[in-house]
């Protein structure tokens, strides 16, 4: 059977492959890695499969033939100009994440932008269709693709589809200002099992079922009818995690290693190297970092060459407005701390916009001693979990906000509520100052749990619960236990909310 005919036991849908076509200016095609937890997750869990992955490329115009990358076959969906700006820069980055985001900035409707999703999905059901054999399992990601799901029931009952948010969930209240709510729940209602970050993410699913299309719920499962026979469809909290045994082998790399010591010798070696790793996105609390680290030299808590910030930033999203304003801001405020605080050969902060490949990335994780993760809503950040991974040395700190999923599974992190800046400052100098001895025994523990809650032990939860739905899968005793951590830290975290409002003290 030729590759284009073939037919596959697992579909991956998602709206980016893992690659992205480049083309240069002389014509000349390249693939990179493209930008995002989704990729870095799933390309380690596609790698070890016979499965198919279906996506855009990254480029306006036709799809490219399937073709095989790195052993995943890739089946590309092709995107038109118009359908790039209204389905990908539109809905799915000016509508949905900023209300899937806490609405930290404002969402746009336009009712074009939703047809335009609306197409763009049917696309990509079609071609889920088209390559998943008898009985496949059919596994759908993201916010891009929520009409997916019922899309494909529709063709093919007999496949099993799951879907899983790589982002977060909104509060009832928030998502029922998207005009087109009722279409996006009854999308995902397509599905058999629906795996959520966190278990407030999978209740507030839940919620909004029961109150926007009336529909019976008990407790994790929802009725897609009043029918007493009615299909039930399971939504649940499954944390995605990254392969902690790859990069941890990459990081021990005696490469990995003399590279992290030349950054730090390039930078001075500094007693502190403070690292931010972002894509350059609202939702990461770039600027407040910024604006505490700027009080900080202000101070004189912290002084180039003694402490030295890196700020990577990866270029995101740079023809939707929020983000080109983002980029502005994020600069000019970073030039003028540099030319308020920087001395020849002693800058204070480093701010570099590029991607990088990952060994790179691995020695800067290796090379700093605090890493500042301070996102005001963030589904995951596999950031915080790479760094921890990279740290085998056991040394190394982090200062992680309480509105990152990190913060339900990291709880020895320095925790920090980023609107609080006086709050953020404190505990990056906390974790500045802190004994050697008392920041290892933190590290060693939040290692421990990324090394035992990765992603392959994630993919397998995740395609478990899919074939069990309705219904839950026997669990382990350990398995049990950590869900039940899980559900304590989602409760402390609303209890800290209510105790203190969700802005925090400034
Ligand atoms: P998001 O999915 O919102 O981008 P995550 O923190 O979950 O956020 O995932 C980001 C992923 O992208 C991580 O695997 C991280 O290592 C990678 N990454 C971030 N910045 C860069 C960069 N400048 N170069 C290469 N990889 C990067
Ligand atoms: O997890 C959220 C997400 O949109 C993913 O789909 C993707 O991994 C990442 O952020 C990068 O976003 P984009 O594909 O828009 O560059």
């Amino acid at each position: 059977m030729s590759p284009s005919t073939k037919k596959y036991d697992l579909v991956v849908a998602a709206n980016r492959l893992p690659v992205d076509r480049v083309e240069g200016p002389d014509g000349e095609v390249t693939w990179r890695t493209s930008p995002g937890g989704l990729v870095t997750a799933m390309e380690s869990v596609m790698k070890g499969s016979d499965g198919a992955w279906v996506g855009w490329a990254g480029e306006a115009g036709e799809a490219p033939e399937p073709f095989t990358a790195d052993g995943i076959r890739l089946r590309p969906v092709g995107l038109s100009d118009a359908e790039v700006a209204h389905y990908y820069e539109g809905f799915a980055n000016d509508t949905l994440w900023p209300i899937y985001h806490d609405v930290i900035v404002n969402a746009t409707f336009h009712r074009y932008w939703f047809s335009a999703y609306e197409r763009v999905n049917r696309r990509f059901a079609e071609a889920v269709c088209e390559v998943a054999a008898k009985g496949a399992t059919v596994w759908v990601h993201d916010y891009q693709l929520q009409l997916v799901p019922a899309m494909v029931r529709e063709q093919r009952p007999d496949v099993r589809i799951g879907w899983f948010n790589h982002i977060p969930f909104p509060p009832v209240e928030l998502f029922a200002q998207l005009p087109w709510r009722r279409r996006v729940l009854e999308g995902l209602l397509g599905a058999d099992y629906l795996g959520f970050q966190r278990v407030a993410d999978a209740q507030n699913f839940v919620r909004a079922c029961r109150q926007l299309l009336g529909l019976p719920t008990r407790a994790d499962v929802v009725s897609v009818s009043r029918d007493d026979d009615a299909r039930r469809v399971r939504a649940s909290a499954v944390p995605i995690s990254i392969d902690f045994k790859g990069l941890d082998e990459l990081a021990r790399q005696p490469e990995t290693e003399a590279r992290a010591k030349e950054i730090r010798e390039s930078l001075g070696n500094p007693e502190t190297l403070l690292l931010g790793v972002d894509r350059l996105d609202y939702t990461k609390g770039i600027g407040h970092r910024i604006k505490a680290y700027g009080e900080l030299l202000e101070e004189d808590q912290v002084a180039p060459p003694r402490e030295v910030f890196v700020q990577v930033a990866t270029p995101s999203r740079e023809r939707v407005a929020a983000y080109r304003d983002l980029r502005l801001e994020i600069e000019g405020e970073v030039g003028r701390l540099n030319g308020e605080y920087s001395r020849i050969g002693a800058q204070a902060i480093q701010y570099l916009h590029h991607s990088y490949p990952r060994p790179e990335m691995a020695a800067l994780f290796l090379a700093a001693d605090v890493l500042v993760v301070t996102p005001l809503r963030d589904g995951m950040n596999l950031v915080a979990k790479e760094y921890v991974t990279c740290r085998h040395d056991g040394g190394g700190a982090l200062v992680l906000s309480e509105f990152a999923g990190a913060f339900h599974e990291l709880h020895q992190a320095f925790i920090c509520n980023p609107h609080d800046i006086e709050g953020l400052k404190q505990t990056i100098m906390a974790a500045i100052v802190t004994p050697e001895k008392e920041k290892r025994r933190k590290m060693k523990a939040m290692r421990r749990r990324v090394a035992d809650h990765d992603v392959q032990r994630w993919a397998a939860r995740f395609l478990e619960n899919l074939e069990h739905a309705p219904e839950r899968p026997e669990r382990s005793t350990s398995e049990r236990e950590a869900d039940e951590a899980h559900a304590t830290a989602d409760r402390r975290a609303r209890e800290l909310h209510h105790a203190r409002g969700p802005r925090g003290r400034h």
